[in-house]
């Protein structure tokens, strides 16, 4: 595997791969024979948005393969000088990095570099504006798989800012490859996408009708920038419409799960009860960071030696 940018460049034999490591490593996590793998390799976390869970989970899973792992945010770095994406990317690689993980504002900031690479050095998306974050995608992925024996037994229920999101993007390049056949989108008009993308069996604004039968529930950050300037009707319209509750989450199947992707707006999208409610995966999601992240690592620097 050259770069992890987006699915559409990776085949279904190589996705495949990438989850059965992901799942060997979780059940193995403690195994210390990790930490020998890719010892002293060096991989620079460049983020140029905010992120908790992304840039741990990167950095904790290159400490488990005993990588050196620099963090670079744009605050702190020459990026504020106005120093270009390709020349941070070369100097980093002229330091000895092998990986470069980058957080971009921009859709498809990373995509030149799968045309024209830096040599020497493997890029991993780790979130491009409303493009795509692959890395989120396939432990969302992973965690469904632990949860159901086979991905087309879900019918999933995804619902908040569908237009905007980087997850539902690659959830929804990634997902029907896996056989998941039943995807609804549920949110403000606003917020949904023009057309209805042809991998998705419904898209609506009513909520409680896309339940009906549903056993995986996907919820969405409130991106909260974006009310007032879409005319998005304020948080608690917005909450009563489109938050889940413990009242809402009753009317999919009993035995549904409940995903977020994080960071979470209590009381607005999702309550306190679901979210620490007994439905709820969404730790599950963020323990699954480390093994799928390490996962990506090895797929990239196994074919790099
Ligand atoms: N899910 C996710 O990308 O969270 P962070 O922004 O905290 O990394």
């Amino acid at each position: 595997m050259r770069y992890f940018l987006q699915f559409d460049h990776l085949s279904d034999s190589q996705i495949e791969a990438l989850l059965r490591q992901t799942h060997d490593i979780s059940r193995n996590l403690a195994d210390s024979d990790y930490r020998e793998l890719f010892a002293g390799r060096i991989v620079a976390n460049l983020f140029y948005e905010s992120s908790t869970r992304t840039r741990v989970s990167f950095e904790v899973a290159a400490r488990r393969l005993g990588m050196d792992v620099v963090n670079i945010s744009a605050r702190e770095s020459s990026i504020e000088k106005g120093e270009t994406l390709r020349d941070t990317l070369e100097t980093l690689a002229a330091i000895g990095a092998e990986v470069a993980v980058v957080r971009h504002p921009q859709s498809g900031a990373l995509q030149e570099f799968s045309e024209d690479p830096v040599a020497g050095l493997q890029l991993i998306n780790a979130g491009d504006g409303s493009g795509g974050h692959p890395s989120q995608a396939l432990l969302d992925a992973a965690v469904l798989q632990a949860a159901f024996s086979e991905l087309s037994e879900i019918r999933m229920v995804i619902a908040g800012d569908i237009k905007h999101s980087r997850v539902v993007a690659s959830a929804l390049s990634l997902l029907p490859r896996l056989g998941a056949k039943d995807i609804r989108l549920v949110g403000p008009e606003q917020l949904l996408p023009s057309i209805q993308p042809a991998s998705v069996s419904l898209m609506t604004t009513d909520f409680d009708a896309a339940l009906k039968g549903a056993n995986v529930i996907m919820m969405l950050r409130v991106q909260r920038e974006r009310l007032s300037a879409l005319d998005v009707p304020a948080e608690a319209e917005y909450s009563r419409k489109w938050g889940l509750d413990s009242r809402r989450l009753a009317l999919a199947e009993p035995d549904s799960v409940v995903l977020h992707p994080g960071p979470l707006n209590r009381g607005v999208e999702i309550s306190n009860a679901v979210a620490d409610g007994a439905q709820s995966l969404i730790r599950q999601q963020v323990a699954m960071g480390v093994p799928a992240r390490m996962a990506i690592f090895s797929a990239l620097l196994e074919d790099n030696n």
